[in-house]
């Protein structure tokens, strides 16, 4: 047992683990216990986790073995790479406009229906070349990891025909290949029905015919999504994409209960879709249909926020009826232009009641499960990817409670220092 240890940390004041020992995702009272270890230390060989723990317990199974890379943490906060399970990061643009919009009044519906929000991202997105597209979105992505971000689902849906839906698959798995973080990519074909289909159901005909044997026969989703609204994809649009989805071997996820309960939840949770997304109106129906599930509720605080709006999807309520819930950015140009996760777990905790260990949970191995990926990421525990923040407070709940600058300083996947701030200590206020 001689091999190298490429990476120890030593030091840590608290450590969050969110451990649930492959246990499903953390629901109820659990999800508010983060695994916190205090006077910690972690190996890390071969981009895993070789041993977690006291930090004379680690040294101890450390032994004589040659150590590349020691980082003292000084007694700052270590936790598990943010999990953003719901982005739709790859676009041209952003849609700031809209934002000033909305705060003089104007819905979300009002201004696509004027031509703005999905719509006009997608007159955009098939106007840019694949090239520029892929580097506006890969320097975008350079710009997340340093908020302590290490695995991305992403979703297409801005191209909404054959090409450019390829286009924007194409773009996420070279991201996948070149970026250090993990990308999990989702087919959304279904986010809007093109202007060129007006005909009611041609789109979906379409879809279902040409565009999801296509994207399955290249290999290039994990899941497929719809956008299950009123005016959007109705109940029966949406069960048969998923249902075809089914069929060509994608996990299934949902957009629901956003701006209307049409019973998106209820579908998702009959289907056996991964999770269900949004569920600012779920019904007391929809509840109890998800906290007698294996359907992850995922709940995206950043929307509500980048809406202007006052109204959440009730954690607490979901929290207590034994559903699993997680968190995710739903980092978009329009609706959602905020990609930190940090900012998300803040608006969680002060606008929907969640604890900051339970935000945390939700934002780590809860997302993790909500993707697919609870094998191999979301938690500190050995054996699993070394995918770990370092943050420059004394106090996990510093995270959510001190918003507005990024304390992230150290940023690690697989072992891998991907982003580290420099002269970090200079300036700390830890342990002085
Ligand atoms: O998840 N809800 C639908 N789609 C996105 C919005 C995308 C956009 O505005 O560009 C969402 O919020
Ligand atoms: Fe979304």
């Amino acid at each position: 047992m001689s091999e190298t240890i490429d990476l120890l940390l030593l030091g840590a004041g608290q450590m969050i683990t969110s451990r649930s020992d492959g246990n499903g995702p953390l629901r109820g009272k659990n999800l508010s216990d983060a695994g916190i270890l205090r006077d910690s230390a972690i190996a890390i060989a071969g981009g895993r986790i070789l041993a977690i723990g006291k930090t004379d317990s680690v040294k101890k199974e450390v032994g004589q073995r040659p150590v590349s890379r020691v980082i003292e943490l000084g007694g700052r906060v270590v936790m598990p790479g943010w999990v953003d399970p719901h982005t739709h990061a790859v676009f041209p643009r952003y849609r700031a406009d809209e934002y000033e919009a909305r705060i003089r009044g104007d819905s979300y519906l009002e201004i696509e229906r004027r031509g703005g929000g999905i719509k006009r991202t997608v007159r955009e997105l098939r106007e840019m070349g694949e090239e520029d597209l892929y580097e506006i979105s890969r320097r975008r992505l350079l710009k997340m990891i340093r908020t302590g971000v290490t695995t991305i689902e992403i979703k297409s849906g801005y191209g909404l025909d054959l090409e450019n839906e390829l286009k924007m698959l194409r773009v996420i798995s070279r991201l996948a290949e070149d970026m250090a973080i993990d990308i999990v990519p989702t087919f959304m074909g279904a986010h809007q029905k093109p202007p060129e289909f007006a005909g009611k159901g041609e789109y979906v005909k379409f879809l279902i015919a040409e565009v999801i044997p296509e994207v399955a026969r290249l290999g290039k989703a994990k899941y497929i999504d719809v956008f299950c609204e009123k005016d959007v994809f109705d109940l029966d649009e949406t069960r048969q994409i998923l249902a075809a989805g089914k069929e060509h071997g994608f996990g299934l996820k949902l957009h629901a209960d956003e701006i209307f309960a049409i019973g998106g939840t209820e579908l998702a949770v009959e289907l056996g879709a991964v999770s269900v997304d949004h569920l600012t109106k779920i019904t007391e129906t929809g509840i109890e249909a998800l906290s007698h599930s294996g359907t992850i509720g995922v709940l995206l605080p950043g929307t509500s926020f980048g809406l202007a709006s006052s109204s959440f999807a009730p954690a607490r309520k979901l929290v207590s009826s034994g559903a699993a819930i997680a968190l995710a950015t739903d980092f978009n140009p329009g609706s959602a232009p905020s990609f930190s996760m940090p900012l998300a777990i803040s608006i969680a905790c002060s606008q929907m009641g969640l604890l900051p260990s339970e935000a945390i949970n939700a934002s780590t191995i809860n997302a993790a499960y909500s993707i697919g990926m609870q094998k191999e990421i979301g938690s500190l525990e050995k054996g699993k990817k070394a995918d770990i923040v370092v943050y420059d407070v004394e106090d996990y709940r510093e995270i959510p409670s001190r918003a507005g600058t990024d304390h992230s300083v150290i940023v690690i996947k697989e072992g891998n220092v991907i982003w580290e701030m420099q002269d970090y200590e200079s300036r700390s206020e830890v342990g002085f």
